[in-house]
């Protein structure tokens, strides 16, 4: 029986540095912009009340990927986090599964590289410090992306308490807001909250600010205000996903935003289709987590392993027909 290798979150953590994941996160998005990797929407499965959970698979460099993963924004409360659950990795040629990988540390990964990556490529081009709006696991994730690019972050958290800790645990380079207003005014912003709240009301961007919004992912979520968005130049990760599950769900149904008003993060990319227009346009990019984002990176923790065993000790084997 063929035996295959599992990654848990400590391997995936010291297999792929995040400066190294905005790199293979940034391959993928141009990978699909380009039509060589291909993605179905993801599937939500409703468990109400307290989460969901979504399948995501993306073919694409000689393998397929099938992430199977949570969102139970309350699950913080009972010590377990909000995102969690497996990635498996199959060669496209043969169908073998190659390999199990840890889905909450892989979307951590790809997360904190996606926000970072549009950050880069939509805000002004300033070292400006970056705001980091909910500091869970995938702020953090996002915090310490900007980190190891050479930005400095400012924290904010509604629970009390959890920026001072990320801020411990990051160390130079990371300060805590004074308040909320303090970290929604800076010219970068990221925001990674459940999407319960709006964060951004009518009025309250200003020139030249980049916001990347990475936590309203789901039916019924948002982090900004529809009117909001009209203000905006709005970059999405990916249409069809985006104008159904992301924050621009709710502007696309009510007619404020249309397909033509909406750019692709991998096209910009490309260069087929423009972003920042001038150093007073405002740039909103919307996330909502693309499976390719997922393959980017379990392919590079793959390789890595492939490349040199023995730079990733404690990976099991599990025999799997
Ligand atoms: N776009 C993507 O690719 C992507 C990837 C992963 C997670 N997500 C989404 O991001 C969100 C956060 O995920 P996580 O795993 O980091 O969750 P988490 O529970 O670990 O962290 C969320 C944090 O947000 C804080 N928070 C809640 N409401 C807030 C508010 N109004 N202002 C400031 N902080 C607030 C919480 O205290 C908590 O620390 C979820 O909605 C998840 O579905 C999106």
């Amino acid at each position: 029986m063929p035996r295959v290798p599992v990654f848990g979150a400590e391997q995936v953590v010291a297999a792929v540095a995040p400066a190294a994941a905005v790199e293979a996160v940034r391959d993928a998005f141009v990978r699909h912009a380009r039509g060589e990797w291909t993605m179905p929407s993801k599937v939500y499965l409703d468990a109400p009340p307290d989460g969901d959970f979504r399948a995501m698979p993306a073919a694409g460099g000689g393998y397929a990927v099938l992430k199977w993963v949570t969102s139970f924004p309350r699950n913080p409360a009972r010590a377990l986090p909000t995102v969690s659950g497996v990635v498996l990795l199959s060669d496209a040629e043969t169908g073998e599964l190659r390999a199990l990988l840890d889905a909450g540390a892989i979307t951590a990964l790809r997360t904190g590289a996606a926000a970072v990556l549009a950050a880069e490529t939509l805000a002004r081009p300033t070292l400006a410090p970056a705001a980091i709006i909910g500091c869970g696991v995938n702020g953090r994730a996002v915090a310490a992306t900007f980190l190891a690019r050479g930005r400095e972050v400012l924290l904010w958290d509604a629970r009390p308490n959890q920026a001072q800790l990320v801020a411990g645990e990051l160390g130079e380079g990371t300060e805590v807001a004074a308040d909320l207003a303090d970290a929604l005014a800076s010219d970068v912003v990221v925001t990674v909250t459940p999407g319960r709240e709006v964060l951004f009301h009518d009025g309250a961007l200003h020139a030249g600010q980049h916001v990347s919004l990475m936590g309203a992912d789901g039916p019924g979520k948002a982090e900004i205000a529809v009117e909001e968005l009209g203000r905006a130049h709005v970059v999405c990760d990916e249409w069809e996903q985006a104008s159904h599950n992301g924050d621009i769900a709710r502007a696309v149904e009510s007619g404020a935003l249309t397909r033509e008003g909406v750019a692709e993060l991998g096209r910009i990319l490309l260069g087929d289709e423009p972003g920042r227009s001038d150093e007073h346009e405002i740039t909103v990019f919307d996330s909502t987590g693309l499976a390719v984002q997922d393959l980017g990176v379990a392919l590079a923790v793959y390789q890595r392993f492939v490349d040199d065993e023995s730079a990733l000790p404690g990976v099991a084997e599990v025999e799997l027909g």
